[in-house]
Protein backbone atom coordinates (compact mmCIF):
# COMPACT_ATOMS: atom_id res chain seq x y z
CA UNK A 1 0.00 0.00 0.00
CA UNK A 2 1.51 3.43 -1.02
CA UNK A 3 0.73 5.78 1.06
CA UNK A 4 0.11 9.60 -0.32
CA UNK A 5 2.39 12.35 0.13
CA UNK A 6 0.59 14.55 2.38
CA UNK A 7 1.89 16.82 5.67
CA UNK A 8 -0.07 14.41 7.43
CA UNK A 9 0.68 16.56 10.76
CA UNK A 10 -0.38 20.00 9.14
CA UNK A 11 -3.59 18.34 7.75
CA UNK A 12 -6.95 20.91 8.38
CA UNK A 13 -10.43 20.12 8.29
CA UNK A 14 -10.55 20.20 3.82
CA UNK A 15 -11.07 18.35 1.06
CA UNK A 16 -8.33 16.05 -0.26
CA UNK A 17 -9.14 14.16 -3.17
CA UNK A 18 -8.93 10.41 -2.65
CA UNK A 19 -9.03 7.29 -4.84
CA UNK A 20 -12.57 6.39 -4.63
CA UNK A 21 -16.30 7.03 -3.66
CA UNK A 22 -19.11 4.92 -3.21
CA UNK A 23 -22.66 5.02 -4.04
CA UNK A 24 -26.11 3.54 -3.91
CA UNK A 25 -29.43 4.51 -5.79
CA UNK A 26 -32.88 3.98 -4.42
CA UNK A 27 -35.31 3.22 -7.27
CA UNK A 28 -38.57 1.32 -8.14
CA UNK A 29 -39.28 1.23 -4.47
CA UNK A 30 -35.39 -0.66 -3.39
CA UNK A 31 -32.43 0.21 -2.80
CA UNK A 32 -29.81 -1.32 -5.84
CA UNK A 33 -26.42 -2.53 -5.35
CA UNK A 34 -23.41 -0.24 -3.51
CA UNK A 35 -21.34 0.97 -6.83
CA UNK A 36 -17.50 2.01 -6.51
CA UNK A 37 -16.88 4.97 -8.22
CA UNK A 38 -13.64 7.26 -9.09
CA UNK A 39 -15.33 10.24 -10.20
CA UNK A 40 -16.10 13.69 -7.92
CA UNK A 41 -19.00 14.46 -9.90
CA UNK A 42 -22.36 13.20 -10.70
CA UNK A 43 -24.67 13.53 -12.91
CA UNK A 44 -27.82 15.22 -12.16
CA UNK A 45 -31.39 15.90 -13.39
CA UNK A 46 -31.29 19.77 -13.43
CA UNK A 47 -35.04 19.58 -11.70
CA UNK A 48 -33.46 17.32 -8.82
CA UNK A 49 -34.92 17.98 -5.57
CA UNK A 50 -32.10 18.21 -4.18
CA UNK A 51 -31.23 21.18 -6.11
CA UNK A 52 -34.55 22.90 -5.63
CA UNK A 53 -36.07 22.13 -3.10
CA UNK A 54 -33.14 20.69 -0.73
CA UNK A 55 -33.36 17.27 -0.16
CA UNK A 56 -30.25 16.85 1.02
CA UNK A 57 -28.95 15.40 4.37
CA UNK A 58 -25.56 14.29 5.58
CA UNK A 59 -23.26 12.72 7.82
CA UNK A 60 -20.17 13.23 9.38
CA UNK A 61 -18.01 10.15 11.51
CA UNK A 62 -14.32 9.34 11.36
CA UNK A 63 -11.64 5.81 10.63
CA UNK A 64 -8.79 6.05 12.58
CA UNK A 65 -5.41 4.23 12.57
CA UNK A 66 -4.77 2.75 16.05
CA UNK A 67 -1.92 2.62 18.10
CA UNK A 68 -2.08 -1.63 17.00
CA UNK A 69 -1.77 -0.42 13.14
CA UNK A 70 -5.41 -1.45 13.09
CA UNK A 71 -8.75 0.52 11.45
CA UNK A 72 -11.23 1.71 14.39
CA UNK A 73 -14.61 3.04 13.29
CA UNK A 74 -16.26 5.00 15.95
CA UNK A 75 -20.19 4.69 16.95
CA UNK A 76 -21.17 4.55 13.07
CA UNK A 77 -23.97 2.39 14.12
CA UNK A 78 -25.53 5.89 16.06
CA UNK A 79 -24.77 8.35 12.72
CA UNK A 80 -26.61 5.33 10.35
CA UNK A 81 -29.53 5.94 13.31
CA UNK A 82 -29.39 9.80 12.73
CA UNK A 83 -29.02 9.54 8.94
CA UNK A 84 -32.61 7.69 9.02
CA UNK A 85 -34.04 10.53 11.35
CA UNK A 86 -33.13 13.51 8.98
CA UNK A 87 -34.19 11.17 5.98
CA UNK A 88 -37.30 11.16 7.78
CA UNK A 89 -37.95 14.82 8.88
CA UNK A 90 -37.58 15.69 4.66
CA UNK A 91 -39.56 12.89 3.40
CA UNK A 92 -36.67 11.02 1.77
CA UNK A 93 -35.95 7.58 1.67
CA UNK A 94 -34.23 6.39 4.50
CA UNK A 95 -31.47 3.85 4.35
CA UNK A 96 -31.13 1.03 6.47
CA UNK A 97 -28.52 0.64 9.43
CA UNK A 98 -27.00 -2.48 7.46
CA UNK A 99 -26.68 -0.86 4.00
CA UNK A 100 -25.11 2.42 5.58
CA UNK A 101 -22.64 0.62 7.71
CA UNK A 102 -21.41 -1.64 4.66
CA UNK A 103 -21.17 1.48 2.35
CA UNK A 104 -18.82 3.07 5.26
CA UNK A 105 -16.99 -0.10 5.84
CA UNK A 106 -16.55 -0.36 1.85
CA UNK A 107 -15.42 3.53 1.39
CA UNK A 108 -12.90 3.02 4.25
CA UNK A 109 -11.45 0.25 3.16
CA UNK A 110 -10.84 1.30 -0.45
CA UNK A 111 -9.34 4.46 0.76
CA UNK A 112 -7.26 3.03 3.54
CA UNK A 113 -3.93 4.01 2.03
CA UNK A 114 -5.37 7.84 3.00
CA UNK A 115 -6.22 7.23 6.96
CA UNK A 116 -3.78 9.06 8.79
CA UNK A 117 -0.90 7.24 10.13
CA UNK A 118 -0.82 6.68 13.66
CA UNK A 119 0.59 9.63 15.79
CA UNK A 120 0.27 12.47 13.18
CA UNK A 121 -3.31 13.62 15.17
CA UNK A 122 -4.79 13.22 12.24
CA UNK A 123 -8.01 10.88 10.80
CA UNK A 124 -9.99 9.99 7.95
CA UNK A 125 -13.23 11.64 7.47
CA UNK A 126 -16.04 10.00 6.22
CA UNK A 127 -19.19 11.85 4.62
CA UNK A 128 -22.34 10.30 3.11
CA UNK A 129 -24.70 12.26 2.08
CA UNK A 130 -28.52 11.21 0.46
CA UNK A 131 -30.03 13.13 -2.17
CA UNK A 132 -33.34 13.65 -3.47
CA UNK A 133 -32.40 13.19 -7.78
CA UNK A 134 -36.70 12.77 -9.48
CA UNK A 135 -37.16 15.37 -11.76
CA UNK A 136 -40.31 17.73 -9.56
CA UNK A 137 -41.40 21.03 -10.41
CA UNK A 138 -43.83 21.38 -7.98
CA UNK A 139 -42.91 21.13 -4.28
CA UNK A 140 -43.28 17.29 -4.01
CA UNK A 141 -40.28 14.68 -2.35
CA UNK A 142 -38.77 12.73 -5.12
CA UNK A 143 -39.36 9.28 -5.08
CA UNK A 144 -35.62 8.38 -6.38
CA UNK A 145 -32.71 8.80 -3.87
CA UNK A 146 -28.77 8.32 -3.84
CA UNK A 147 -26.87 7.82 -1.21
CA UNK A 148 -22.85 8.87 -1.83
CA UNK A 149 -19.93 8.37 0.83
CA UNK A 150 -16.91 10.55 0.12
CA UNK A 151 -13.51 10.24 2.64
CA UNK A 152 -10.90 13.22 2.85
CA UNK A 153 -8.18 12.62 5.51
CA UNK A 154 -8.31 15.78 7.80
CA UNK A 155 -6.65 17.67 10.49
CA UNK A 156 -8.50 20.21 12.95
CA UNK A 157 -11.19 21.54 12.44
CA UNK A 158 -10.58 24.77 14.44
CA UNK A 159 -7.06 26.24 13.67
CA UNK A 160 -5.99 26.35 17.54
CA UNK A 161 -6.57 22.30 17.28
CA UNK A 162 -6.51 21.46 21.08
CA UNK A 163 -6.01 24.99 22.03
CA UNK A 164 -8.88 27.65 23.38
CA UNK A 165 -10.39 29.77 20.80
CA UNK A 166 -12.74 32.64 20.51
CA UNK A 167 -16.10 32.67 19.67
CA UNK A 168 -19.23 35.04 19.65
CA UNK A 169 -23.21 35.12 20.20
CA UNK A 170 -25.74 37.50 19.31
CA UNK A 171 -29.28 37.41 19.36
CA UNK A 172 -29.76 38.74 16.17
CA UNK A 173 -28.52 35.24 13.82
CA UNK A 174 -30.73 31.97 14.33
CA UNK A 175 -29.42 28.78 12.54
CA UNK A 176 -33.09 27.07 12.77
CA UNK A 177 -36.79 27.51 13.87
CA UNK A 178 -38.05 26.75 17.59
CA UNK A 179 -40.09 23.76 16.15
CA UNK A 180 -37.62 23.46 12.68
CA UNK A 181 -35.45 21.62 11.59
CA UNK A 182 -32.10 21.88 14.36
CA UNK A 183 -32.26 18.21 15.35
CA UNK A 184 -31.58 16.53 11.97
CA UNK A 185 -28.20 16.95 10.21
CA UNK A 186 -29.89 18.86 6.32
CA UNK A 187 -27.96 20.70 4.08
CA UNK A 188 -30.47 23.90 4.35
CA UNK A 189 -29.65 24.18 8.55
CA UNK A 190 -25.91 25.21 7.84
CA UNK A 191 -26.66 27.31 4.28
CA UNK A 192 -28.64 29.21 6.94
CA UNK A 193 -25.83 29.69 9.12
CA UNK A 194 -23.33 30.92 6.26
CA UNK A 195 -24.49 34.79 7.18
CA UNK A 196 -23.56 34.62 11.01
CA UNK A 197 -20.48 31.74 10.39
CA UNK A 198 -19.03 34.36 8.39
CA UNK A 199 -19.83 37.01 10.17
CA UNK A 200 -18.08 35.43 13.44
CA UNK A 201 -15.01 34.85 10.58
CA UNK A 202 -14.65 38.19 9.85
CA UNK A 203 -14.79 39.75 13.06
CA UNK A 204 -12.31 37.14 14.30
CA UNK A 205 -14.00 34.57 15.95
CA UNK A 206 -13.77 30.75 15.08
CA UNK A 207 -17.39 30.63 15.12
CA UNK A 208 -21.28 31.63 16.34
CA UNK A 209 -22.19 30.46 19.38
CA UNK A 210 -26.36 30.37 19.01
CA UNK A 211 -28.51 31.22 21.49
CA UNK A 212 -32.23 29.86 21.26
CA UNK A 213 -34.25 30.88 18.78
CA UNK A 214 -37.33 30.50 20.79
CA UNK A 215 -36.71 32.88 23.91
CA UNK A 216 -33.43 34.04 23.27
CA UNK A 217 -32.35 33.30 26.72
CA UNK A 218 -30.26 29.96 26.53
CA UNK A 219 -27.34 28.45 25.14
CA UNK A 220 -27.97 26.17 22.12
CA UNK A 221 -24.73 25.64 19.78
CA UNK A 222 -22.01 26.21 18.99
CA UNK A 223 -21.48 26.18 14.64
CA UNK A 224 -21.77 22.34 13.84
CA UNK A 225 -20.66 21.74 17.07
CA UNK A 226 -23.07 20.52 20.08
CA UNK A 227 -22.01 23.10 23.97
CA UNK A 228 -20.94 22.17 27.16
CA UNK A 229 -19.56 23.76 30.21
CA UNK A 230 -18.05 22.37 33.43
CA UNK A 231 -18.55 24.06 36.88
CA UNK A 232 -18.45 22.33 40.47
CA UNK A 233 -17.43 18.62 38.98
CA UNK A 234 -20.24 19.09 36.93
CA UNK A 235 -20.41 18.25 32.97
CA UNK A 236 -23.55 20.59 31.76
CA UNK A 237 -25.07 20.35 28.30
CA UNK A 238 -27.56 21.79 26.54
CA UNK A 239 -31.30 20.28 26.34
CA UNK A 240 -32.85 22.01 23.11
CA UNK A 241 -35.22 21.03 20.50
CA UNK A 242 -33.30 23.12 18.09
CA UNK A 243 -30.01 21.45 18.42
CA UNK A 244 -28.06 18.48 16.71
CA UNK A 245 -27.93 15.29 19.18
CA UNK A 246 -24.16 15.08 18.96
CA UNK A 247 -22.57 11.74 19.38
CA UNK A 248 -19.70 13.18 20.44
CA UNK A 249 -21.28 14.99 23.10
CA UNK A 250 -23.23 12.44 24.05
CA UNK A 251 -20.17 9.91 24.49
CA UNK A 252 -18.38 12.86 26.56
CA UNK A 253 -21.08 12.97 28.84
CA UNK A 254 -20.70 9.16 29.42
CA UNK A 255 -17.10 9.48 29.77
CA UNK A 256 -18.06 12.61 32.30
CA UNK A 257 -20.05 10.36 34.19
CA UNK A 258 -17.12 6.78 33.63
CA UNK A 259 -14.64 9.90 35.81
CA UNK A 260 -17.26 10.43 38.29
CA UNK A 261 -18.48 13.60 37.49
CA UNK A 262 -22.31 14.36 37.61
CA UNK A 263 -24.10 15.36 34.35
CA UNK A 264 -27.09 17.66 33.37
CA UNK A 265 -28.81 18.08 30.36
CA UNK A 266 -30.64 21.43 30.79
CA UNK A 267 -31.55 24.49 29.34
CA UNK A 268 -28.53 26.54 30.18
CA UNK A 269 -29.04 30.63 30.42
CA UNK A 270 -26.81 32.90 28.78
CA UNK A 271 -26.00 34.47 32.45
CA UNK A 272 -25.12 31.41 33.55
CA UNK A 273 -21.23 31.19 31.66
CA UNK A 274 -20.29 33.56 34.35
CA UNK A 275 -19.88 30.70 36.90
CA UNK A 276 -18.57 28.01 34.23
CA UNK A 277 -14.61 26.82 35.28
CA UNK A 278 -14.17 25.02 31.62
CA UNK A 279 -16.63 25.63 28.82
CA UNK A 280 -16.07 23.53 25.31
CA UNK A 281 -17.92 23.13 21.55
CA UNK A 282 -17.23 19.34 20.99
CA UNK A 283 -18.67 17.00 17.33
CA UNK A 284 -16.80 14.80 15.14
CA UNK A 285 -14.86 17.30 13.22
CA UNK A 286 -14.48 19.51 16.24
CA UNK A 287 -13.39 16.75 18.81
CA UNK A 288 -13.45 18.38 22.06
CA UNK A 289 -12.48 22.49 21.37
CA UNK A 290 -11.80 24.36 24.36
CA UNK A 291 -13.36 27.91 24.68
CA UNK A 292 -11.20 30.69 25.69
CA UNK A 293 -13.64 33.05 25.16
CA UNK A 294 -17.34 33.83 24.74
CA UNK A 295 -17.90 37.36 23.16
CA UNK A 296 -21.59 38.95 23.26
CA UNK A 297 -22.24 40.62 20.25
CA UNK A 298 -25.08 42.63 21.04
CA UNK A 299 -24.20 44.21 24.77
CA UNK A 300 -19.98 43.94 24.76
CA UNK A 301 -20.25 41.65 27.65
CA UNK A 302 -17.03 39.02 27.47
CA UNK A 303 -16.94 35.98 29.36
CA UNK A 304 -13.06 34.66 29.64
CA UNK A 305 -12.37 30.99 30.49
CA UNK A 306 -9.10 30.55 29.90
CA UNK A 307 -6.08 33.35 29.93
CA UNK A 308 -3.17 31.10 29.40
CA UNK A 309 -3.52 29.48 26.31
CA UNK A 310 -4.37 25.72 27.88
CA UNK A 311 -7.40 23.92 28.16
CA UNK A 312 -9.02 23.12 31.59
CA UNK A 313 -8.25 19.89 33.11
CA UNK A 314 -11.41 18.12 33.41
CA UNK A 315 -11.28 19.39 29.39
CA UNK A 316 -8.05 17.78 28.97
CA UNK A 317 -9.10 14.37 30.62
CA UNK A 318 -12.00 13.86 28.56
CA UNK A 319 -10.34 14.44 25.21
CA UNK A 320 -7.43 12.46 26.20
CA UNK A 321 -10.17 9.41 27.34
CA UNK A 322 -12.04 9.98 24.05
CA UNK A 323 -9.68 10.27 21.69
CA UNK A 324 -7.27 7.50 23.56
CA UNK A 325 -10.88 5.03 22.90
CA UNK A 326 -10.50 6.13 19.03
CA UNK A 327 -6.82 5.56 18.61
CA UNK A 328 -6.87 2.25 20.36
CA UNK A 329 -4.48 3.90 23.76
CA UNK A 330 -7.65 3.52 26.05
CA UNK A 331 -9.64 0.69 26.37
CA UNK A 332 -12.88 1.06 24.66
CA UNK A 333 -15.08 -0.25 27.73
CA UNK A 334 -18.56 0.66 25.87
CA UNK A 335 -17.75 -1.10 22.17
CA UNK A 336 -18.19 2.23 20.53
CA UNK A 337 -15.24 1.32 18.21
CA UNK A 338 -15.63 -0.96 15.59
CA UNK A 339 -12.44 -2.64 14.10
CA UNK A 340 -12.27 -3.58 10.53
CA UNK A 341 -10.19 -6.76 9.15
N1 LIG B 1 -24.12 20.22 15.93
C1 LIG B 1 -24.12 20.42 14.61
C2 LIG B 1 -25.00 21.48 14.06
C3 LIG B 1 -23.30 19.64 13.79
O1 LIG B 1 -23.26 19.84 12.48
C4 LIG B 1 -22.49 18.65 14.36
C5 LIG B 1 -21.68 17.79 13.53
O2 LIG B 1 -22.08 16.72 13.15
C6 LIG B 1 -22.54 18.47 15.75
C7 LIG B 1 -23.35 19.29 16.50
C8 LIG B 1 -21.74 17.41 16.40
O3 LIG B 1 -22.32 16.15 16.21
P1 LIG B 1 -21.46 14.84 16.21
O4 LIG B 1 -20.74 14.79 17.51
O5 LIG B 1 -22.44 13.75 16.10
O6 LIG B 1 -20.54 14.93 15.06
C1 LIG C 1 -19.12 17.01 11.89
O1 LIG C 1 -18.66 17.29 12.99
O2 LIG C 1 -19.10 15.88 11.42
C2 LIG C 1 -19.77 17.98 11.05
O3 LIG C 1 -20.59 17.59 10.28
C3 LIG C 1 -19.34 19.32 11.08
C4 LIG C 1 -19.32 19.85 9.72
C5 LIG C 1 -20.54 20.46 9.22
C6 LIG C 1 -18.06 20.32 9.19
Amino acid sequence: MNQPDLDWKNLTFSYTKTDYNVRCTYKDGKWGEIEVSDSEYVPLHIAATCLHYGQESFEGLKAYRGKDGKIRIFRMEENAKRFIRSAEGIKMQPMPVELFCEMVRKVVKLNERFIPPYGTGASLYIRPLEIGISARVGVKPADEYMVIMLVSPVGPYFKEGFKPTKVCMSREYDRVAPKGTGSIKIGGNYAASLVAGEKAHDLGYSVMLYIDPKEKKYLDECGAANFFGIKNNTYITPASESILPSITNKSLTQLAEDLGLKVERRQIPVEELDTFEEVSACGTAAVCSPIAEIHDLDNGKKYVFSTNNEAGPLTTKLYNTLTGIQFGEVEDTHGWCEILD
